[in-house]
C-alpha cells in the first residue's frame, strides 16, 4: 500500500497510474476513493497487527487469489469494501458461519481493530486485505466467482468537485458486477441521500444487474447497524440501502 501524505483534497491527475514500459500495464485507475488517515493505534490493536496479522491478512498481490486455499474450504464468498472498525464485518462473519468473508480496509486502526474482534469471537470465516479494494478487485478476484458484495457506508465525498471520488460510479460498478457469479448480490447503503440517488441510478442503469426491490430496499435483517452509520442517525440522516442481484 502506497500511503497518502497529502490532505484531504481534491483528485489530480498525478493520481492516476499512468503505465509506462517498465510497470504493469494496467488501465488507468479512475478512482481514488480514500485519504489515508494517520490514525492512533491502540496498543491492543498494534498486538492484534503483530500476532494475528500474519494469520488472516492476504497480502496485496497483482494475481488472482486462491480463495479456497485461504480459508481452507470451499464456500459462498462475500467481498466487503472498506469495513471501517469491523463492527458490522464480524457480526456478520459470526452470524453467517457457512459463508466465508473477505474484508478490504486501507486504514491500519481498522485492520488492528477486526483482527482483535476475529480473535474474540474465534471467527474462522473472515480474511482481511489491507490495500485498495478498486486494484483488489481487479487484480484478485477471479469474474464470476462471488456471493456478494458489502458496500456499507462508502466515504460520501459531499462536496461536488469531490464526487469522481466516490466509489459507486458506473465503470466501477460493472467491475463489481462481473466478479459476482451469477445469482450473486451486491449490498450497497448510505446515508447521505444524494449518493443514495446516484447509487440508484448508476446501479439501476448497469444491465448486468437486476433491483430486488421498486426503488430502495429495506435493510436486511442480518445488516446490523454500523459505527458510520450510528454517528449519521444521531446527527438525523437518514439510511438508504440498496440490494441488487447478478443477471
Ligand atoms: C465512511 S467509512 C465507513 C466504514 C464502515 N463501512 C462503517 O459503515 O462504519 C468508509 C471506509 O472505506 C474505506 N475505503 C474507502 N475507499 C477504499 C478503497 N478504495 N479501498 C479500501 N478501503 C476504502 C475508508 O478507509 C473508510 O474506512
Amino acid at each position: 500500500m502506497t500511503p497518502d501524505p497529502r490532505p484531504d483534497g481534491d483528485a489530480s491527475p498525478a493520481d492516476d497510474a499512468s503505465p509506462t514500459s517498465d510497470q504493469p500495464q494496467h488501465p488507468r485507475r479512475s478512482i481514488r476513493s480514500f485519504v489515508l488517515r494517520a490514525g492512533r493505534m491502540g496498543s491492543g490493536q498494534v498486538k492484534a497487527m503483530e500476532t494475528l496479522g500474519p494469520l488472516y491478512v492476504l497480502p496485496y498481490k497483482p494475481e488472482r487469489l486462491d480463495v479456497a486455499q485461504a480459508f481452507g474450504r470451499q464456500a459462498p464468498t462475500v467481498l466487503e469494501i472498506g469495513f471501517g472498525m469491523g463492527h458490522a464485518t464480524a457480526q456478520i462473519a459470526a452470524a453467517r458461519p457457512q459463508d466465508d468473508f473477505i474484508g478490504i480496509e486501507v486504514h491500519t486502526p481498522g485492520v488492528g481493530a477486526l483482527l482483535q474482534r476475529i480473535q474474540e469471537r474465534g471467527l474462522t470465516n473472515l480474511r482481511l486485505i489491507q490495500h485498495d479494494a478498486v486494484e483488489v478487485l481487479r487484480d484478485m478476484i477471479a469474474p464470476d466467482s462471488l456471493a456478494g458484495i458489502h458496500v456499507y457506508f462508502p466515504d460520501p465525498w459531499h462536496k461536488k468537485k469531490h464526487n469522481k471520488r466516490r466509489l459507486i460510479q458506473a465503470p466501477f460498478v460493472k467491475e463489481l458486477s462481473s466478479r459476482l457469479a451469477p445469482g450473486g448480490y451486491l449490498h450497497c447503503a448510505t446515508d447521505w441521500q444524494p449518493y443514495a440517488e446516484q447509487m440508484l441510478e448508476v446501479l439501476g442503469a448497469e444491465p448486468t444487474l437486476q433491483n430486488t426491490a421498486s426503488g430502495y430496499a429495506e435493510r436486511p435483517d442480518w445488516r446490523p447497524l454500523t459505527k458510520f452509520e450510528n454517528r449519521g442517525i444521531k446527527l438525523g440522516h437518514g439510511v438508504w440501502d440498496l440490494v441488487f442481484t447478478k443477471r
